[in-house]
C-alpha cells in the first residue's frame, strides 16, 4: 500500500429492510464493502466492518400484518435468511447489527433525549405526504404528478402530532464541512446533488411517528415511535459500540469511529449526508470520512425492487455458477458508482471470458507445464527477463492505487490484465519449444518459475474479491499454507520457494458454455 494507508479501517453497507429476501441489487453493495474489508485485511489494517438490518417502520409492521406474524418472529426470521446469504456469499462482516436489539434502542433513545433535552429536537404538528415503502416524507412540492419522487408509487396524507429535527440550523455548518472535505461526498456528481439540495433550503424533519407502533419509543413521550430512518442510521454507531456499558465496546468505538466509508446507493446518500451528519453534529460525535453513492442495477425494465416483482436471488446464482463467478461478476462489470444493466448471460459470459479463459487457463497450463518438463516441481528460481515481474509489479500498483479510490472494477481489471499478459508471454517463449533446444532448460526453468509466481502474486491480489479460486491456485501451486494467512508482504515478487510439488487440480473455472453454445441464458 501506500502512504494513505490507515490505520484502521471502519466500512459500514445500508442496513437492509427485512421485509422480504433480498436480491442482487443488495448484494452488489455488501459484497463490495466485503472486498474493501478483505484488502484492509490483507494489508494487516485493523479493519471493522458492519452490516445489519433495519427492522422498525410502518413497512415492517404492515409486512407482518399481512402474514399474520408478530413483527419481532417475523423479523427475527428474515434477519437470519439474510445472514444466511452473506455465508453463501462469503461475506465477512465482523458484526450484524439488528436495530430490534435492545442495545441499539437504548442508544437511539439517548441520543434522541440528547437532542430533545438542546431543543435540536422539539414538538409540533406534522402535515405532509409519506411513502411508506420509501419510509420518507415529502411536501407536497416534491410529489411526482402526486406520487413519490423516488419510487413513482402512491404517498398518504399524515397529519399528526410529531417531534421535528432541526436541520434548518445546521445547514451553514453542513455546507462549510462538504466544501473543507471534498472527499466526504463520493462520486463527485453525487456531493453536486447534495450541496444543491441543502442550498435549496433544508426543512425540519418530521422523526416520530404515533400511527403505528413497531419502532423505538421515544423515550419521554410514549405514544410516539422514532421514526425509522432517525433509529436506522444510529446503526452506524450502536453497532461499533457506542454507549455500551461493556468497556471493551466502547473501546472498540473509540478505535474505529469516525467510519472510513459508508456505502450506500444513490437514493439513501440523502439521508447519509444530510441527515445523518447533523444528527451527529447536534450530539456532538464526529462526521464519518466517507459517504459513498454508488449506482444502481438495472434490468431492462428499470431497477430490480422487490415491489416490481423483478428479483434476481443471489443465491440461487452462486449455487448455478459459483460463488466467484457471482462475486466476480458484481464488482468486475459495473463501474463502482455508475448504473449497469444486470444479466445472467452478462455474468455468464463475464466468467467464461475472464475467469476461465484467462485466469483458470493460465493456471491449467503452467500446471501442465511444470508437470511435462519439471517433474511436476516448481523450478528454483533465478533471473529471467522481468516480463512476468513488472506484470506483477503493475499489478499491484494499479490495484492498490484502484482500491484507493474504490474503483473496484479497475481493480480487478489490473489483476486480470497481468493473467492476459502472462498466456500471451507462454506463446511467445513457447515452453514446448525451449524444452526441445539443446541448452534451453535454463530459459525454461525461469519461464516456468515466473509463471507460476506470477500467479501466486495474483492470487493474493484476488483474495478480497473471490473466496474460492485463490487459494485454490496456491493449493495448486503446492503452497502449504492457506491464503486466508496471507499479508501485504505476500505480494512482492519471489515469495514462491522452489522445489515445491504442484497439485494439479480440477479447473478453476470450467466453461459454463461450450464456445458458440446456443443455449445462452437470456
Ligand atoms: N433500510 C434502508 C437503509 C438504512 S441505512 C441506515 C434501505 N434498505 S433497502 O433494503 O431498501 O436498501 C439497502 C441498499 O440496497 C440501498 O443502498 C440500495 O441502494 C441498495 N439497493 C437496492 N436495490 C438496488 C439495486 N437494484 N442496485 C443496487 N443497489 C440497490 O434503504
Amino acid at each position: 500500500m501506500t502512504e494513505r494507508q490507515p490505520k484502521t479501517f471502519y466500512v459500514t453497507t445500508p442496513i437492509y429492510y427485512p421485509d422480504s429476501d433480498l436480491h442482487i441489487g443488495h448484494a452488489y453493495t455488501t459484497v463490495a464493502a466485503d472486498a474493501l474489508a478483505r484488502w484492509y485485511r490483507l494489508h494487516g489494517v485493523d479493519t471493522f466492518f458492519l452490516t445489519g438490518t433495519d427492522e422498525h417502520g410502518q413497512k415492517i409492521e404492515r409486512r407482518a400484518g399481512e402474514l399474520g406474524r408478530d413483527p419481532g418472529e417475523f423479523v427475527t426470521e428474515m434477519a437470519g435468511r439474510i445472514q444466511d446469504l452473506w455465508r453463501r456469499l462469503g461475506v465477512s462482516y465482523d458484526a450484524f447489527i439488528r436495530t430490534s436489539d435492545p442495545r441499539h434502542q437504548r442508544v437511539v433513545q439517548m441520543i434522541f433525549e440528547k437532542l430533545h433535552r438542546q431543543g435540536d429536537i422539539y414538538r409540533s404538528r406534522y402535515e405532509g405526504w409519506y411513502c411508506t415503502p420509501c419510509e420518507t416524507f415529502w411536501l407536497e412540492r416534491q410529489l411526482a404528478e402526486g406520487s413519490c419522487p423516488d419510487c413513482g408509487r402512491p404517498v398518504e396524507l399524515l397529519q399528526e402530532e410529531a417531534y421535528f429535527l432541526r436541520l434548518s440550523g445546521y445547514a451553514d455548518r453542513l455546507l462549510d464541512h462538504i466544501r473543507r472535505h471534498p472527499e466526504f461526498i463520493q462520486p463527485a456528481s453525487r456531493r453536486n446533488e447534495m450541496v444543491n439540495f441543502v442550498l435549496s433550503g433544508l426543512e425540519d424533519l418530521c422523526v416520530s411517528r404515533t400511527t403505528f407502533s413497531w419502532g423505538v419509543p421515544v423515550p419521554f413521550d410514549s405514544r410516539h415511535v422514532v421514526y425509522v430512518w432517525f433509529d436506522a442510521l444510529i446503526n452506524y454507531l450502536s453497532g461499533l459500540g457506542y454507549g455500551s456499558d461493556d468497556p471493551l465496546e466502547r473501546a472498540r468505538f473509540e478505535r474505529f469511529w469516525p467510519a472510513d466509508v459508508h456505502l450506500v446507493g444513490k437514493e439513501i446518500v440523502r439521508f447519509h449526508a444530510v441527515i445523518w451528519p447533523i444528527v451527529l453534529m447536534a450530539a456532538g460525535i464526529e462526521l464519518p470520512r466517507k459517504v459513498f453513492g454508488h449506482g444502481w442495477l438495472i434490468l431492462e425494465d428499470g431497477k430490480i425492487s422487490k415491489s416490481r416483482g423483478n428479483v434476481v436471488d443471489p443465491g440461487t446464482l452462486a449455487d448455478r455458477y459459483g460463488v466467484d463467478a457471482v462475486r466476480y461478476y458484481l464488482l468486475r462489470e459495473i463501474a463502482f458508482g455508475a448504473d449497469g444493466y444486470y444479466s445472467e448471460a452478462a455474468l455468464v459470459h463475464r466468467t467464461d471470458a475472464d475467469l476461465a479463459n484467462d485466469l483458470g487457463n493460465l493456471l491449467s497450463r503452467t500446471t501442465a507445464m511444470i508437470e511435462r518438463f519439471s517433474g511436476g516441481r516448481i523450478p528454483e528460481p533465478r533471473p529471467g527477463d522481468g516480463v512476468l515481474r513488472e506484470a506483477a509489479a503493475r499489478a499491484v500498483r494499479e490495484t492498490t492505487t484502484a482500491m484507493e479510490n474504490l474503483e473496484l472494477s479497475a481493480a480487478l481489471g489490473a489483476v486480470l490484465e497481468a493473467a492476459r499478459r502472462a498466456n500471451k508471454y507462454i506463446e511467445e517463449q513457447a515452453p514446448w519449444e525451449l524444452a526441445r533446444l539443446p541448452g534451453g532448460g535454463d530459459r525454461l526453468a525461469a519461464v516456468l518459475y515466473d509463471l507460476a509466481e506470477l500467479l501466486r502474486v495474483l492470487a493474493v491480489l484476488l483474495s478480497p474479491f473471490l473466496v474460492v479460486a485463490p487459494g485454490a491456485i496456491w493449493e495448486q501451486l503446492g503452497i502449504a499454507r492457506p491464503i486466508g494467512q496471507a499479508g501485504a508482504a505476500d505480494l512482492a515478487w519471489g515469495g514462491l520457494p522452489g522445489g515445491l510439488p504442484i497439485r494439479r487440480g480440477l479447473p478453476l473455472f470450467p466453461r459454463i458454455l461450450s464456445r458458440g453454445s446456443a443455449n445462452a441464458p437470456r
